[in-house]
């Protein structure tokens, strides 16, 4: 049976399109890999100065990741395809954006794809997530920081939200769980900075050292 792994390569090819790095070139901007923390993601497209570029960017990634999801759980039955694809074609398309077919395989740090992903498994589990963001990023002003706590708070929400853990479909909380594991592991370098008390606030153009 072909359709899940057709699936799950298209969920990847539209993952690898880097939003930031198109809109940026669209819109005649700099590489947003050339300067601030290098990241090809909406944060640092915001420290080009150009807020409606990292809104532009923020919304695309994270529709990359919401479409393919949807795709499948609203006609994926006539091909066959149950929760376990949802779950494997949401991290195709999170991990397209890691590692991007298009880019040389040099990608973003995945939040934008991830709250595209997670709004699609669940819409109330994208908005606690997207809250979860909101807060910390207005309290602390780190977009890294509010992106790493809700990385590890999502899984949890999910698990919680279906009460008795054990219930939750094993292949979304799998999906959601490797995905926040990535997620802190590509912000390494935003942790050293926060460590370091370095790291750059959401908005301020400063180059993070
Ligand atoms: O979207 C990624 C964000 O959490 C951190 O981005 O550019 O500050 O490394 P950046």
């Amino acid at each position: 049976q072909a359709y899940p792994f057709i699936a799950v390569v298209l969920a990847y090819l539209a993952g690898s399109l880097s939003f930031a790095v198109v809109v940026s070139r669209l819109m005649g901007l700099a590489d947003p890999r050339t300067y601030g923390s290098k990241n090809p993601g909406a944060t640092n497209v915001l420290r080009s100065g150009s807020k409606a570029a990292a809104i532009v960017t923020l919304l695309l990634d994270a529709f990359k990741g919401w479409l393919p999801v949807v795709i499948v759980q609203w006609w994926g039955e006539r091909w066959g395809l149950g929760d376990g694809t949802v779950a494997l074609v949401g991290l195709a398309a999170f991990l397209g954006h890691l590692w991007p077919v298009f880019f040389r395989f040099q990608g973003g740090k995945g939040v934008a794809t991830a709250a595209g992903v997670i709004l699609a498994f669940n819409p109330w589990l994208g908005l606690a997530s997207l809250l979860t963001w909101v807060v910390m990023a207005v309290f602390f002003r780190y977009s890294s920081l509010a992106s790493i706590v809700t990385a590890v708070f999502a899984p949890a929400y999910y698990l919680f939200g279906h009460g008795v853990a054990w219930t939750a479909p094993r292949a979304l909380v799998i999906s959601l769980a490797v995905m926040g594991v990535l997620l802190v592991w590509r912000h390494a370098e935003n942790i050293n900075r926060l460590l370091a008390g370095t790291e750059s606030k959401i908005g301020s153009k400063k180059k993070p050292s």
